[in-house]
């Protein structure tokens, strides 16, 4: 008899069969969804109406994922949510099975290898790099040291312009009060080796835009992580008769989407110069904002331009004087719920409600500029649909259309790790795992080491895509 472990049991999956084999499950049981490489088997399962992750690992892993998941999840930080473990599983000829880790379904979640393609335009990338860059000061904030920091390892959802990531892999997470400068710099390092191989990976497989450098991505990777870093934990001096540096300093961090819970402020004895700190910082400034407001859960940019338009939209009416709660509703139920409301049931599967909401505000701003006339919401809203919205591929369960538009099928739409149907090759290759298993090849130093990298990506019998 399996055994559950899970703090919201859900009944639905106990007469699942568990005495197979992942990689033996009948697809009835199964989704097709675009996913990372991964390790180990992980399928998607539908329960109910919900669908389900569940990678097959070894007990000690499968226990301190789940663990590491719920604290992640008890810390606010962005990452798929724990379901359960299932252990003490046997086959039918009685032989032991490895225990199965099951997370929700991150919903409209995009891996990287769906939003690289060739021609993904340079700003693309690079809002993919912020996105990371956030998640990793985020969790490094909270003393969260990762260890295994890759593309594969992050989901992206679309954040209004942005891209917001989502931590899926915590299996070598280790969770400290707070972490020291050594040891996020070996995560950084751990970021840059891995993202290293994936760009190289892409590059090979023709999938990243030729512009674009796998090495300059990478450095930027660590510029960006060291400046986010440095304005969100920094120390600044400075003379004591300009007090206006802690609320710009409060502002800046406001605009990056993070709020301060506690700043540390000290005073010269003879009162001419102030160092500033800010000693606790959360990320979510403006989705805590809207969330309080409206009850709409989002994004951080979704949520600071829902958080625009409900302001214009509060001047507008010359409703400045009115209780922000008060006009936060009239808006929710004038603005925003008739936009969401006009959506055909069969195209909601694309975006989510304030994604959306984010894309006909633009569609409304360009309409207007072309049309040179204020664009009323009703007609942008109709316009959206029909130009936008119903040529977009779903993104809520996404077929592996959305990975390859052209003309590719995978070999096995259960695992897409399992590669193209016509490749020669069996598998995407990934270098990182590969190497794992050969015992002959070089093996890369912990630390970062761009050289040996190159080589790597150079050597004989690897990239050969
Ligand atoms: N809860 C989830 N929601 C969406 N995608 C998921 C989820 N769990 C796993 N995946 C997908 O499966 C891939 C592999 O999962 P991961 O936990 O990284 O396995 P491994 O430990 O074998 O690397 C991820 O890259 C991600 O694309
Ligand atoms: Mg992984």
């Amino acid at each position: 008899m399996p055994r559950f472990l899970s703090a919201h049991p859900d009944a639905r999956l106990i007469p699942l069969p568990w005495q197979l084999p992942l990689v033996d499950w009948p697809t009835d049981y199964l989704v097709a969804l675009p996913r990372g490489i991964s390790r180990h088997v992980v399928r998607f399962l539908t329960v109910g109406a919900e669908v389900v992750a569940a990678k097959e690992l070894l007990e000690k892993s499968a226990l301190h994922e789940y663990r590491m998941l719920q604290d992640l999840a008890r810390l606010g930080a962005p990452a798929v949510e724990a379901i359960g473990v299932v252990t003490d599983r046997l086959d039918a000829d009685g032989a032991p099975l490895d225990p199965v880790l099951l997370t929700r379904h991150l919903q409209f979640s995009l891996p990287y290898r769906t939003l690289f393609s060739p021609g993904i335009r340079h700003d693309t990338v690079s809002r993919l790099l912020d996105a990371m860059v956030v998640l990793l000061a985020r969790l490094h904030l909270i003393g969260f040291l990762w260890g295994d920091v890759s593309l594969s390892n992050i989901l992206f959802r679309r954040d209004a312009g942005e891209f917001a990531a989502y931590l899926v892999d915590a299996e070598t997470g280790e969770l400290h009060g707070q972490l020291t400068d050594g040891q996020r710099a070996h995560d950084l390092d751990i970021a840059m080796t891995n993202l290293f191989g994936e760009f190289c990976d892409l590059e090979a497989g023709g999938m990243l835009d030729e512009s674009l450098d796998p090495y300059a991505l990478v450095s930027q990777i660590e510029s960006r992580y060291l400046a986010l870093w440095a304005e969100l934990t920094g120390v600044e001096e400075f003379a004591g008769s300009d007090l206006f540096r802690i609320e710009s300093r409060v502002r800046r961090l406001n605009s990056l989407g993070f709020d301060v819970a506690e700043l540390d402020i000290r005073t010269a004895a003879d009162g001419s110069t102030l160092t500033l700190q800010p000693k606790v910082v959360d990320a979510g400034h403006h989705s805590r904002r809207l969330l309080r407001l409206t009850g709409l859960d989002t994004e951080e940019h979704q949520a600071q331009r829902l958080l625009n338009d409900l302001d214009t939209y509060r001047a507008r009416l010359g409703l400045g004087q009115t209780d922000e709660a008060v006009v936060a509703h009239k808006w929710l139920t004038d603005v925003f719920e008739p936009v969401v409301s006009a959506i055909p049931p069969d195209l909601a599967g694309k975006r989510e409600p304030a994604q959306i909401f984010h894309e006909v505000l633009d569609y409304r701003w360009y309409a207007s500029q072309r049309e040179w006339r204020e664009v009323p919401l009703t007609d942008a809203v109709q316009g959206y649909i029909a130009d936008v919205l119903s040529v977009l591929p779903d993104e809520v369960i996404a077929s592996d259309t959305i990975i390859h538009p052209e003309t590719r099928h995978l070999a096995n739409p259960f695992d897409p790790s399992q590669g193209f149907a016509d490749d020669d090759e069996e598998a995407p290759f990934d270098p990182w795992e590969a190497d794992a298993a050969d015992p002959d090849v070089e093996l890369l130093p912990a630390h970062f080491d761009i050289d040996a990298l190159r080589r790597k990506a150079e050597g004989p019998g690897t990239m050969s895509r």
